[in-house]
């Protein structure tokens, strides 16, 4: 569908945003962690023209359903479905006092749904940057500017959407530049760009789709937040940030204790992580994701066999280290390895896949890639 098509007119331009994967750092950034995502080249196109009669048109090339009405019908839970995360966006840059006009958007090319790569946050951003451009903001042009348009996605997507994430998605989407990952503080938001020239090295980024989404598990996301919640409660402080692996040790429940366990060993893990980016050492980054998998699957259980058997197989085959990335439960399982033999592991893990019973993965080589602006 083109946009002239949908509403009649031309559009004023074209905005697109990226899916991430999170290299390392799972799993806490609602407890004002460290994680450190790069964006992708898959991206989220939208075109968008600017409207002055404070109403909104919402359509997808790939969703037959849609939405209209004014600004003002927007809030908690409406509009219901993909519309929300877009018009999410809207509610809450007006909510924070900026001039949203009203406008005509068409969804075009999208990071694949469903693989945990974030699409909804990959729309979310392209929303924004475009009514940042449309309504002359001028946030998009630095990098607070972008951590302000990054808290009015995850608004968008906690409040009118209602999911409780926390926040790192949208910051790799609006903040991640090409040939670093981000290493986003989460207690106060800072960021730094941590190079990641991985072609430089010799090394690629095999993303594993495992193509799998357990949906019957989706209230366990708000159950892990609140678990990690009840932990920091337990032990006297405002965050698991805050908190030791010895404090955590103290925790009677031991539910409690392996997820608290899981966050403060993998916090630690980020910061080792970076060192070594930093003395160009990447090839010795394998065994901190191989230990944050195990600590995703055993102590915070958010891995399912179709992960593990992604992780086990490319590691079996050589990788230098493998994980499950994202919030879990399927999506996907990132491996670094030997630009020579990513050809080798990708044919492994599909074999895996296809003894196990398990849908054939999709694999994508990725490049750290920058963060979410307007199509020229
Ligand atoms: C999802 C959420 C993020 C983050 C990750 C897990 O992607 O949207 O906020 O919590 O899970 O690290």
């Amino acid at each position: 569908m083109s946009f002239r098509a949908a509403f009649g007119r031309e559009p004023d331009g074209w905005w697109a945003a990226p899916g991430r994967v999170n290299l390392i750092g799972e799993h806490v950034d609602y407890a004002a962690g460290l994680c450190l995502p790069l964006a992708l080249p898959q991206r989220t196109v939208v075109a968008a023209a600017r409207r002055d009669d404070g109403r909104v048109r919402l359509r997808s090339a790939t969703e037959p359903s849609g939405w209209e009405g004014p600004l003002d019908a927007i809030g908690p839970g409406t509009p219901a479905g993909w519309a929300g995360y877009a018009a999410g966006v809207l509610w809450a840059l007006r909510g924070a006092g900026y001039p949203v006009p009203g406008i005509d958007l068409l969804v075009g090319d999208t990071v694949p749904p469903g693989a945990g790569l974030s699409s909804s946050a990959a729309l979310e951003c392209a929303v924004a940057v475009a009514v940042d451009d449309l309504a002359g903001l001028g946030l998009a042009g630095s990098d607070a500017g972008r951590t302000e348009l990054a808290g009015a996605c995850r608004r968008a997507e906690n409040e009118v959407v209602g999911a409780p994430t926390g926040g790192m998605d949208q910051a790799a989407a609006l903040r991640c530049t090409a040939r670093h990952a981000l290493l986003l503080d989460c207690r106060d938001g800072s960021a730094k760009q941590v190079p990641l020239d991985l072609a430089a090295e010799g090394l690629t980024l095999l993303v594993i789709d495992t193509r799998v989404r357990h949906n019957l598990v989706d209230g366990q996301y708000g159950q892990r937040r609140d678990a990690v919640e009840q932990a920091a409660a337990a032990l006297g402080v405002a965050t698991l940030r805050d908190a030791a692996p010895a404090d955590v040790a103290q925790l009677r429940d031991p539910v409690l204790r392996r997820r608290a366990h899981h966050v403060v060993t993998e916090i630690s893990r980020v910061g080792e992580a970076v060192t070594l980016l930093h003395r160009r050492q990447v090839r010795r980054i394998g065994p901190l994701l191989d230990a944050s998998h195990a600590s995703l699957r055993d102590d915070y259980e958010v891995s399912c066999p179709e992960l593990d058997s992604a992780v086990t197989a490319s590691r079996h085959a050589g990788a230098l280290g493998a994980r499950m990335t994202g919030g879990g439960f399927g999506g996907s399982a990132i491996a670094v390895v030997e630009a020579d033999a990513a050809a080798r592991i990708a044919a492994a893990v599909r074999v895996a896949a296809a003894r196990a019973g398990h849908p054939e993965p999709a694999l994508l080589h990725v490049v750290p890639s920058p963060g979410a602006a307007r199509l020229q």
